[in-house]
Parts: structure tokens; sequence; C-alpha cells
């Protein structure tokens, strides 16, 4: 396969979304997540996406509007054997694409290397790195030989273009994130499946907060846009929500 990302999101707009795809959403409760649930609803392709807990969530009132769309499962990706359990009940199954949208903010959002409490350093890098990829490992034969694996990195995560600082263990736990999908990439080099990280924008979300620039609106859609334009060109790429490529 010869497209470059430029040419591949290029030959496809938001609107040109393929439908009837299968697609596991890591992480759809509420906020991005659940919008990339609905951009692929409103696709036509059927959803299975996940939460924590018991309560109910904006994924389970689009779950409600779907008319059988959209299959609710459940997994916190820092209980290892909760996400065995996932890999248990969803056996059999086969995704066209697997998105791990998962993570978390830091409470301490100024808080350096140095204040840091270690619970709280600890609690960001298993949700924002570690338990993502443990994701990836546990369901990546669930989905199929040319399908696409995707995780919600950051812009953050870019070494190269942190130079100002701020939101410092933030940036680490997505830095570290995609550093472990470039060892993943190594070990599956051979295989044919399309590997991101994606960086969505700032957006207003629970952890975005209110002051963020984008709308979900301005993010999801075309980010979901490059996801698809991606499906086929294989090894792992770090893109931004239009297909741009983000320096490690
Ligand atoms: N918003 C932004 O500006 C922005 C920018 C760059 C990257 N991102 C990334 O985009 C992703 C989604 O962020 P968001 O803005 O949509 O945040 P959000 O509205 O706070 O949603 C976070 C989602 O992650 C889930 N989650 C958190 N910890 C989890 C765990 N241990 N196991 C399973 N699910 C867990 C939450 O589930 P619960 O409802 O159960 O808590 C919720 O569905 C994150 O990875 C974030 O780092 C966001």
């Amino acid at each position: 396969m010869s497209l470059t990302c430029e040419e591949a999101c290029l030959s496809q707009s938001a609107s040109e979304v393929p439908a009837n795809r299968s697609v596991l959403v890591v992480g759809a409760s509420r906020g991005l997540g659940e919008a990339i649930a609905a951009t692929y609803v409103a696709h036509g392709s059927r959803v299975v996406g996940t939460v924590r807990g018991d309560a109910r969530t904006p994924l389970h009132d689009l779950a409600a509007s779907a008319g059988g769309m959209v299959e609710i499962e459940h997994v916190d990706v820092t209980a290892p054997e909760e996400i065995d359990a996932l890999r248990a009940r969803l056996s059999g199954r086969r995704f066209d694409l697997l998105f791990v949208v998962a993570g978390i903010s830091s409470a301490l959002p100024d808080a350096t290397a140095a204040s840091i409490p270690d619970g709280a350093f600890a609690q960001m890098m298993f949700t924002n790195a570690l338990g993502p990829v443990r994701v990836v490992e546990a369901l990546q034969d669930l989905v199929e030989p040319a399908g696409t694996i995707a995780i919600m990195s950051s812009g953050q995560g870019s070494i190269t273009n942190n130079t100002r600082g701020g939101f410092e263990v933030y940036r680490a736990t997505k830095s570290a994130l995609n550093q472990l999908m470039r060892s993943y990439a190594a070990r599956h080099a051979r295989e044919d499946r399309a590997l991101l990280l994606m960086a969505p924008g700032w957006v207003r979300t629970e952890l975005g907060g209110a002051d963020a620039p984008l709308g979900i609106d301005d993010s999801i859609p075309p980010l979901v846009a490059t996801v698809d334009a991606q499906r086929g060109v294989r090894g792992l790429q770090y893109l931004d929500r239009d297909g741009k490529v983000l320096p490690w």
C-alpha cells in the first residue's frame, strides 16, 4: 500500500465515512468517545461502546435512540481482569476498527514531577499509557487483519513540540503511550493493520474544560474521516484530526 496519509485524507471528506463498519470504542461513555460512537452510527456502522460501572451515561442515551446499532459493554482499562473478561465476552466477534479513547487529565494540572503525589502520577500513567496498550494487546485479534487500531493520544504527547511545558504529567503519559505503541508497531511490523495515535485538538469536554477553542463537532467528524482514510495504510502514524503528521 503506497498511499501517504495526506493523499488518503484528501481523498475522503467527513461526509464520505463509509457505512457498515463494525467498530469497538473503549471509553465511550461520554465526551469524545461517545461522539465517535455517534458519528459511526450516523454513518450506518454498528458500534460496541464500553463504559465503566452501572450508571446511565450519554452512551446509553445514544443506544436508546440508535435502533439496535449500539451495544454497551463494560471495562476499566486499569483493571487487567476486566480487560480479559471483555476479551472473553467478545470472543468470536470481528471489528473493522478498535478505537481506545479512555483517558484522564490531572486534578493537579500544574503539578511537576517534584510535586505530584505518587498515587496521582501512577493513576494517570495506568489510565493513559499502560491501560490503553494493554487493551490493544488483549483485543488485537478481534480486529480484521486489514483493519485499524487507533488510540486517542494528544498533541501534548509530542516531545518535539513541547517547547512551553505545562500539563507536565499529562504530557508525559501521552508520550509514554506513543512510545509503547512504537514498540508494539515494531513487534507487529509484518501485519497489515493501520495503527493510529490520534490528536483531536483541544476540545470542550469534561477533560478539555470550558476554555477549549474547539467543540466536539469541530474535532470528531474530521478525526473520524481521517481514521477511516487510513484503512489499509499499514504501520503506525501519529496524526492530528485533519490527517497532518505530528512529530514524535
Ligand atoms: N478534550 C480534549 O481537549 C483532549 C485533547 C487531547 C486528547 N484528549 C484525549 O481524548 C480522550 C477522551 O477525552 P475526553 O475529552 O472525551 O474526556 P472525558 O469527557 O473526560 O471522557 C473520558 C472518557 O474516558 C473514560 N475513562 C476514564 N478512565 C477510564 C478507565 N480507567 N477505564 C475506562 N474508561 C475510562 C471515561 O469513562 P467514565 O465516564 O467512566 O469516567 C470517559 O468515557 C482521552 O484519552 C484524552 O486524553 C482529549
